[in-house]
């Protein structure tokens, strides 16, 4: 499809040289002067009062830092989406893993050995660690006298109540989800330094410009007087959107009391047992039938286990809601959503940001309306696929042109899925399936416009070189391709004349998180605005800036209280097949074939676009089967890798990749997102092939080799009423 001055032509990626040879530094080869080493010491009880914390005698040099050092006038909240999370327990602790206080010293091993020797007292009370236990109070509410974080409601078309009255049948099911973990490469990890009458933090993040803004209350301090500076960061999916402050808010406590750079990386176990993950999620349908079997109304309630506080989670709920339709288009719609507080680590964003939990939802029970009636989901599916000027589940119209009819033919086709939907017989030990999806770019609603107001700027330097100044972040996701590239193009000067580094907030206009794929339909947008200011002065004039700033287009209203209007502008939208064998002696379920079509717009790099489906498709994948994150105690019970299993390459054969160019209005070169789209669709494709295969209904994911071996023996038939 590319041309040679298509933009969509790959380049190498900018930062591959430097991470491919070592040289990339990371925080942990940053070697910060005179630096002291914290360790967090943490409740280890999901539920209780603290009585005491028993420090043994600490050598000289070390100390022990708590809410007690926040100074007078600072505010022990981290400033999150919600300001309800402490940076330092108090009295009370709602999960394991909750922040009492740091270890601060020079060598890393006396602190491992003080550690060993702090113990806790407590006063312990009844966890509540699942959505139900939650729901059901037990141990008594901890939140709003109900355990309910947040709530919403919306619906479209004719009210569910009356429409259920007249249909010939109702169907109810419940879909579950668990949590996830997101395994990025790189362990969480932070720097805080004392600088002038300020503090420089270095972290592993996402979001340089939420970290200062959250922890500066700590200190009573304007925002401005923390500088923030990314370090290389090796991998995020949302796990180092909000956490980071989990780490910084502490370690600004510890510079201000020590006065010196005081640093902390996690290891591997530490990590996985002490950070955000997923949400689980419950959803449960009512979904209302006319007599030939077609839907007339489809409502659903939506829980998602927040944990012990709200943080991010109010918007991962609304985006849940609002994705609960899937790509389709009903008669009569109605869904609720409750964010349910329990006693486990809070839950955060994790890449898809509460969509997929729904999607997968919508697209099970799909799939098992479809089989109830003997039809094959696909041609069920199909009857309700939404498209352009339909309404959406906020009462928006759907803006772009929806290409999904184009690629179901290219995803039918490379799959061979209707031969092999005949050959492979329900309960034969293979098969195939499929699943529709899409991903609202950029931040909700009026989020772009009224809370980020993205600002970037180009520098155009004597020399002829152009920088790019913007808060966004490279995390994997080849942003740091993108960005040049955007830039390059328009002026016509070659990518290497364009620089672009890991952001300073001293330095750079705040653009907003590196977040819900917004970085390059928003940020890309506002580079390729400024360089094209620029081109025309850029070989008169020596030395000069651009600077842009989002606008939102005319037209499209949200109301952020009652939920309705434009949720989003333009939708990432994808179809996937996956098709799967079982051993019948073993019950291992190997993954025999992917494909998949996205459209994101118009591709700014070939290369990296198939890199993120690539990588989002299996982690999708990883989702649904072998990604197993139990807790029934308040305790995770998978702790390493060993334990929590990601699928890697050897799991998955070569994917068939398909791209549809269908160039979106606002966005740069016509791309819009898809980094999280990516990872929406694939864990529906695989469980819709695994159940066919197996021929029994699955309702909850993950479905490991066990219980895939327990469905086989036990699971209700596919077809089958609940
Ligand atoms: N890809 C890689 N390799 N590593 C990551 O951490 N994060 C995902 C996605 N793709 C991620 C990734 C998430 S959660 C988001 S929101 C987007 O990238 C953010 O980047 P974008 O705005 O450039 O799409
Ligand atoms: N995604 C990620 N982060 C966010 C979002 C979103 O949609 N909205 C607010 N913060
Ligand atoms: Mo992505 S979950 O919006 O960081």
């Amino acid at each position: 499809m590319a041309t040679v001055n298509d933009i969509s032509k790959s380049v190498r990626r900018v930062d591959a040289v430097s991470k491919c040879e070592g040289k990339a530094k990371y925080l942990p080869d940053i070697d910060f002067r005179d630096c002291l080493w914290a360790r967090m010491i943490r409740s280890s009880v999901p539920r209780g009062k603290i009585i005491k914390v028993n420090l043994p005698d600490l050598p000289s040099g070390y100390c022990f830092v708590d809410y007690r050092d926040i100074p007078e006038g600072g505010h022990n909240y981290l400033h999150m989406i919600a300001t309800d999370w402490k940076c330092f327990a108090e009295d009370e602790v709602r999960y394991v893993g909750e922040t009492i206080g740091l270890l601060v010293g020079p060598d890393r091993t006396v602190l491992a050995d003080l550690i060993d020797r702090v113990s806790v007292d407590y006063e312990e009370q009844i966890p509540a660690v699942t959505i139900d236990e939650g729901l059901a109070c037990k141990g008594g509410a901890f939140v709003n006298g109900n355990n309910i974080h947040c709530h919403l409601k919306i619906e479209t078309g004719e009210n569910a109540d009356e429409v259920f009255k007249r249909c010939a049948k109702i169907v109810e099911e419940t879909v579950e989800t668990g949590f996830q973990e997101h395994i990025y490469l790189e362990t969480n990890g932070a720097c805080c330094c004392p600088e002038g009458d300020g503090y420089v933090i270095y972290a592993s993040a996402q979001c340089p410009f939420y970290i200062r803004k959250s922890i500066a209350p700590l200190l009573n301090i304007s925002p401005e007087k923390i500088t923030v500076r990314q370090t290389v960061t090796g991998g995020a999916f949302g796990g180092k959107e909000h956490f980071p402050d989990v780490l910084c808010g502490p370690l600004l406590v510890a510079a201000h009391k020590t006065g010196k750079c005081v640093k902390m990386v996690f290891d591997r176990e530490e990590d996985i047992e002490n950070s955000v993950k997923r949400h689980p999620s419950k959803v449960v349908f009512k979904t209302g039938l006319d007599k030939e079997g077609n839907i007339l109304v489809m409502d659903s309630k939506v829980y998602y286990n927040v944990g012990g506080y709200l943080s991010s989670s109010f918007v991962v709920l609304q985006r849940g809601c609002f994705h609960v339709a899937g790509c389709y288009s009903f008669p009569s719609f109605r869904s609720e959503g409750f964010g349910v507080a329990t006693n486990t680590f809070p839950s955060c964003a994790f890449r898809g940001f509460g969509a997929p939990q729904t999607l997968f939802a919508v697209e099970t029970h799909m799939c098992h309306l479809a089989q109830m009636q003997g039809l094959d989901p696909l041609e069920f599916k199909s009857r309700y696929f939404i498209k352009q000027g339909d309404t959406t589940s906020t009462n928006g119209k759907v803006v772009e042109k929806v290409m999904i009819p184009q690629m179901l033919e290219q995803v039918l086709k490379a799959s061979d899925y209707r031969r092999k939907v005949k050959e492979y017989k329900i309960g034969s030990g293979r098969g195939i399936g499929i699943s529709f999806y899409n991903h609202g770019g950029a931040f909700t609603g009026n989020g772009e416009q009224s809370l980020i107001k993205a600002h970037c700027r180009l520098h155009k330097y004597p020399d002829g070189h152009v920088e790019i100044l913007c808060g966004q972040t490279e995390m994997g996701q080849g942003f740091h391709t993108i960005l040049p590239k955007i830039a390059a193009h328009v002026l016509e000067i070659p990518i290497e004349k364009v620089v672009f580094e890991d952001p300073d907030t001293s330095r750079v206009p705040d653009s907003g998180p590196t977040a819900a794929s917004r970085s390059t339909m928003i940020v890309g947008d506002l580079v390729e605005k400024a360089a094209k200011l620029m081109k025309d002065r850029y070989s008169k004039e020596s030395e000069f800036e651009i600077e842009t700033e989002y606008e939102h287009p005319e037209g499209y209203p949200w109301n952020q209280d009652t939920f309705q209007g434009y949720a989003y502008l333009g939708y990432g939208w994808g179809v996937c097949a996956v098709e799967v064998e079982v051993d019948p002696c073993t019950a291992e379920v190997a993954v025999k074939g992917v494909w998949s079509s996205h459209d994101g717009g118009h591709p700014v790099d070939e290369l990296i676009v198939h890199g993120q489906v690539n990588g989002g498709v299996l982690q999708g994948i990883g989702w649904a089967s072998t990604e197993v994150m139990e807790n029934t105690d308040g305790h995770f019970r998978q702790t390493s890798m060993s334990d929590y299993i990601v699928p890697t390459s050897m799991d998955c054969p070569r994917q068939g990749v398909d791209l549809v160019d269908n160039p979106y209005e606002w966005g740069p070169f016509g791309a819009k997102g898809l980094g999280e789209l990516v990872f929406n669709g694939s864990g529906a494709a695989y469980i819709d092939a695994l159940s066919r295969a197996i021929g029994k209904k699955i309702n909850a994911i993950p479905v490991p080799t066990e219980k895939v071996m327990e469905y086989i023996l036990h699971g209700k038939k596919l077809g089958e009423a609940d």
